[in-house]
């Protein structure tokens, strides 16, 4: 009998083709956590394959066969890595091949929210570019040759370090559990403590992935250590920030601006004040989110979920 899979969300063609070259697959691309249908599938699973469904003692006790939980992100934040450890059951994400794709959406939001990119294009689109020109106060700020603190310098942060000193001389300052040697030999990545790094950052970024540690890490007090000409990117995960400081920090100028991909509830709320502001750059969590990308990851979460129910080698396992 062929291991059977359940694959939750879209995935593309060729990865869920590779997945029944081995396994039954059970396909949910528009699932509902509690439709009938889903659990059925849920109660004969083997491999999970998907992304952002909280699995929880509840869905566990639903998948009694579960042998591997295939996340298709890089990020694992809707797992409990204990309570699947106690299960016995194995995880997987996607790391290294996104990297790339989000460290360009990352310099993307830099550049944005500096050059005020997107506020000047409403101003354009609005007519109200006329013959008397622009405000000096419609001025942005520069991104070349300035500080970019980086907290969290995995695979993307030293990429985005890649970019940012090879291509836009910027000066590196990051924050990490474990010092990186090799970012700071090829990147001049100088290591500093937190403080020093939002003290010192024009541009502070934070990837850090979300744990119980990180959660809230970025805070008022945070924000009040960083200039008042620091911009503020988050393209990790929303609850790494405490929203509410972000926005008292942007409403009372003590940050200049902020480039926003995640946020604490989404999808964010029409009613969210960051959405009002106009020195601040929002994106729908699309970082990773390039057709090449999306490929690339789907087809690993694929080999990841099809290596764990065949009792293979996992690829990029979590633990
Ligand atoms: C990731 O891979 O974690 C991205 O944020 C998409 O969820």
């Amino acid at each position: 009998m062929k291991p059977v899979v359940v694959v939750y969300k879209p995935l593309y063609e060729e990865a869920l083709q590779y997945i029944r070259s081995t396994c039954e697959v059970e396909y949910f691309p528009g699932y509902e956590r509690n439709d009938s249908n889903f659990l059925e599938a849920l109660g004969r699973a083997d491999g999970l394959i998907g992304s952002g469904l909280k699995v929880d003692e509840a869905l566990l006790q639903q998948a009694p066969n579960l042998k591997v939980i295939a996340n298709k992100s890089v990020g694992y934040d809707n797992l409990d890595l204990e309570l699947l450890k106690k299960h016995g059951i194995r995880a997987t994400n996607t790391p290294g091949v996104l990297d790339d794709t989000v460290a360009d959406t990352i310099m993307a939001l830099m550049l944005a929210a500096a050059r005020r990119v997107t506020e000047l294009d409403r101003f354009v689109k609005a007519g109200s570019w006329s013959e008397k020109g622009f405000d000096d106060d419609q001025f942005g700020l520069d991104v070349h040759h300035k500080t970019l603190g980086i907290i969290g310098m995995g695979g993307i942060g030293r990429t985005v370090a890649k970019r940012a000193h090879f291509g836009f001389d910027m000066n590196i300052l990051y924050h990490n559990r474990s010092r990186q040697e090799k970012a700071e030999r090829t990147y001049g990545a100088v290591y500093c403590t937190m403080d020093e790094l939002l003290e010192q950052s024009d541009f502070v970024c934070v990837m850090t992935p979300l744990t119980e540690e990180t959660k809230g890490m970025i805070d008022q007090a945070a924000f009040a250590r960083m200039k008042s000409t620091a911009v503020f990117i988050n393209a990790s995960r929303g609850p790494v920030v405490n929203e509410a400081a972000l926005i008292q920090a942007l409403q009372s100028k003590q940050i200049w601006a902020a480039g926003l991909d995640v946020f604490e509830q989404e999808p964010v709320h029409p009613d969210n004040p960051l959405l009002q502001m106009e020195n601040v750059v929002t994106l729908p969590h699309i970082g990773s989110a390039t057709e090449e990308t999306r490929r690339k990851m789907a087809m690993l979460a694929a080999e990841n979920v099809v290596a764990g129910v065949t009792g293979e080698t996992l690829k990029t396992p979590i633990f």
